[in-house]
């Protein structure tokens, strides 16, 4: 294949595929590449099963919309639970409100998302699963990461998956190993720095 052919195909069509997916609603700002994103959407399609989902960090809904969109396409009972303080812990940027970006980015889909305002580590969560998928992208410090694993994989159901955004720091990916290293868990996508691992 032509060296331009290539460049092509790698730089345009994946920005393509996912305007093409999530419309005006793929340019929300974002930690997370765009491999990452398609990597995340094609993972929540595959397992979807009744449409529950839970993610933890959802900051201005970059991730939220894909799951989402997800659910709304592919589950009319579904419904996505974000958990987050709406305070950018635990973000290099420093602390700021962003509940009211979060609101406005995520509007179309409001309807399907239920806001879970606290710390992950202690806040209520109003329903407890089992989860098609959990998607971890809170605190990345091994503490954090530690205790959202924890308190949350045990909601994924049988076939589910649990998924982690940044598990190229070694705090996530100590404990990604230490999920797997339960011995009922595998591994099933990986891209960048976002890794899937399902329950069996
Ligand atoms: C990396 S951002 C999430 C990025 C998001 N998934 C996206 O698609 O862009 C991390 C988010 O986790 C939240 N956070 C950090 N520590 C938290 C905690 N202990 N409980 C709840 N939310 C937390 C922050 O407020 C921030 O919004």
């Amino acid at each position: 294949m032509g060296s331009i052919l290539k460049t092509m195909l790698k730089a345009g069509f994946p920005a393509r595929r996912f305007r093409y997916l999530m419309g005006d609603s793929a340019n929300i700002s974002t930690h997370m590449k765009l491999e990452e994103k398609l990597a995340l959407y094609e993972v929540a399609s595959r397992y979807i099963g009744e449409g529950k989902m839970l993610e933890v960090g959802s900051y201005l809904g970059a991730s939220s919309v894909i799951l989402a969109e997800v659910i709304s396409k592919k589950s009319s009972a579904g419904r996505l639970y974000c958990v987050d303080t709406w305070q950018n812990d635990a973000m290099t940027e420093g602390k700021r409100p962003t509940l009211e970006q979060f609101e406005s980015n995520t509007s179309r889909w409001s309807s399907s998302i239920e806001k879970v305002m606290g710390n992950s580590r202690e806040v209520e969560i109003p329903d407890q699963g089992p989860f098609d998928l959990v998607f971890i992208d809170g605190d990345h410090s091994y503490e954090g990461a530690k205790s959202d694993a924890a308190r949350f994989s045990g909601l994924v159901r049988t076939n589910g998956v649990l998924v982690f955004h940044d598990a190229n720091r070694a705090e996530v990916a100590r404990v990604v190993g230490e999920v797997l290293a339960e011995g009922t868990w595998i591994p099933v996508r990986h891209a960048a720095s976002l890794v899937a691992i399902q329950r069996v």
